[in-house]
């Protein structure tokens, strides 16, 4: 299998080595805006590297298409790849507007394209273990959830302007695994904001801290929270509760909490730092997975539609935290 790869940033030059891995992978082909960063990455990972970045997105020209780039790219280049006829893995998110997510979801409906969308919490051993647990019953009848994102240390504040806020850029991780564990939809989002921070958040419009009360299509209340800045680590766990037991998703020595409790040494390790040695195996597991789709013809571990749905929680948080009420999901449908 002859793979391209879009984008040799800080996730690039990761998925790029995780595709490299891949047995059924012969070889990988590099592009970047910044040439000389994807001839690093290639040098690093055992790839090739493209002449340009429209040679690999012509019909034929390479068999999968992972999109790695800025954000502000993907739109175009997811589209660049469906209508080549080459099925596309692109992170997270779609695009940078709902308006332009739905333009991509129409042509990819239209051409019936193979187009995996990067939310890796789905390949998680935990997050699967609670979604199996939920669907055998083994919780009862689910009441509520809750949900934590929180980065040990905050972005530079270059990054800010386009990253969307913290809803979309970080949240939105939150809101597609309650999708995804639950089977359920959203349909109304309370959500706050808070600058606990540096001055630079504030500055961008944006917040660093959050939470929110979402209420499912099925009456299970869910809460999430999400910070920037989290001086224990950094932390990402779900709690589902039910009439019949109680589990968590990311409760392992490595969490980033410690008990208040005289005699209790659990979490014994030291936690984890960062978004990518968290969800190494995740991420691993994603690009498998994709790859799988593309060899079998489909389907689509995570669609378009997916990302759009998630993204359209975040949206109505984003609304609801700047008036001061509760939005519906339906108000922020397009
Ligand atoms: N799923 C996750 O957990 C996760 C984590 C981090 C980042 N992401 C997403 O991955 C994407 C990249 O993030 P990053 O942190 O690696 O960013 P980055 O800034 O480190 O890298 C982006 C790369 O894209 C290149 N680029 C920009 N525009 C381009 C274009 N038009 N064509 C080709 N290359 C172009 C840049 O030169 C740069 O090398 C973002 O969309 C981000 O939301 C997802």
């Amino acid at each position: 299998m002859r793979v391209g790869l879009v984008g040799t940033g800080r996730i690039g030059e990761s998925h790029a080595a995780a595709v490299a891995a891949r047995a059924e992978v012969d070889e990988l082909v590099l592009a970047d805006a910044d040439g000389a960063r994807a001839r690093d990455v290639a040098g690093r990972v055992g790839a090739h590297v493209a002449g340009a970045i429209d040679t690999l997105l012509h019909p034929g020209a390479v068999d999968a298409l992972v999109v790695t780039a800025a954000t502000s790219a993907h739109a175009e280049l997811i589209l660049a790849g469906v209508r080549a006829g080459i099925p596309v893995f692109c992170e997270k998110p779609v695009a940078p507007t709902v308006a332009e997510t739905v333009d991509v979801l129409r042509e990819v409906d239209k051409r019936q394209a193979l187009v995996h969308i990067g939310f890796m919490r789905r390949f998680d051993a935990g997050y699967a273990e609670a979604r199996r647990a939920l669907r055998d019953g083994e919780l009862g009848e689910l009441h509520r959830v809750h949900a934590v994102t929180c980065d040990a240390a905050p972005p530079p504040a270059e990054y800010l302007p386009t990253s969307g806020g913290l809803f979309r850029d970080c949240l939105v991780h939150d809101f597609d695994i309650l999708r995804w564990v639950t089977g359920r939809e959203v349909v109304e989002v309370h959500a706050y904001g808070a600058n606990r921070g540096a001055d630079y958040f504030a500055a961008a419009d944006d917040v660093d801290t959050a939470a929110a009360v979402l209420r499912m299509d099925d009456g299970t209340l869910a809460t999430v929270q999400g910070s920037r800045y989290n001086g224990g680590g950094y932390d990402v766990r779900m709690e589902l509760a039910g009439s019949a037991g109680t589990v968590a998703v990311g409760l392992d020595g490595h969490a980033a909490l410690r008990s208040a409790e005289a005699g209790v040494d659990f979490p014994s390790q030291d936690p984890y730092r960062e978004f990518w040695s968290r969800f190494a195996p995740a991420y691993g597991a994603e690009i498998a997975a994709f790859l799988s789709a593309v060899r079998e013809g489909g389907p689509s571990p995570c669609t378009v539609a997916d990302a759009l749905e998630a993204v359209l929680v975040a949206d109505a948080a984003e609304r609801s935290r700047r008036a001061g009420r509760p939005v519906r999901i339906e108000e922020v449908r397009p």
